[in-house]
């Protein structure tokens, strides 16, 4: 009891955030685990991973794009669908403006260069880092799609507004606000906003 709260008191408001955020976070995964039905996502691995003690990063310089005009409305939806994405997308209000948002590299239209923005939450380019997990978010502008990608490690996206999901070249599937959409590792997966901004947390293990 002590030692809990000697942390507690030397904790910045920083790591208070991001504590709220990933106990927000996991709510959300273990509010949704039934969205899932690939018996190759480990839901307790992920957790046990987020609930590892990290630390926190001193050198990131926040970066903001024009597209970020669009995350009060995205937080907005977010904060009017369930209880538990309410509490996420609230324990993301503090975080946002400090991040280093980015683009991602390589050769793309023009419109989704400037329709897209990625940031790392936790992660050696976040606010704070955990051993063997790193957490980011992706907003995207309406009726843009975010290009096929794939990558080693699992990932779960928790979605925070409408959109479509594809794996491979699969019909595109849309979860409702709150749901889990799990990519195994290495497979070729994409994402699509429709009529309104696409806004997503995603893990990757
Ligand atoms: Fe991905």
């Amino acid at each position: 009891m002590v030692t809990h709260t000697l942390k507690l008191f030397f904790m910045t408001e920083c790591t208070q955030h991001i504590a709220n955020f990933i106990n927000c976070m996991i709510a959300a995964i273990n509010t949704s685990i039934d969205t899932i039905d690939d018996n190759r996502f480990q839901s307790s691995t992920l957790i046990s991973k987020l609930k590892t003690i990290g630390r926190q990063n001193n050198n990131i310089q926040a970066v903001a794009f024009p597209i970020l005009d669009l995350l009060p409305q995205a937080i907005d939806t977010a904060i009017s669908s369930s209880p538990c994405i309410k509490a996420l997308a609230h324990s993301l209000t503090p975080i946002l403006p400090k991040l280093q948002w980015y683009r991602r590299e390589g050769e793309y239209s023009k419109r989704f260069v400037q329709g897209h923005a990625n940031a790392f939450i936790i992660g050696k380019k976040g606010l704070y880092t955990l051993d063997d997990v790193i957490v980011g978010i992706t907003l995207l502008v309406p009726r843009i799609q975010y290009p096929d990608h794939n990558h080693p490690p699992e990932e779960v996206y928790i979605t925070l507004s409408d959109g479509s999901w594809r794996q491979k070249a699969g019909e595109w599937r849309s979860p409702s606000i709150g749901g889990l959409v799990y990519n195994p590792k290495n497979i070729t997966h994409s994402m699509c906003a429709k009529n309104e901004p696409l806004l997503a947390v995603w893990c990757l293990w």
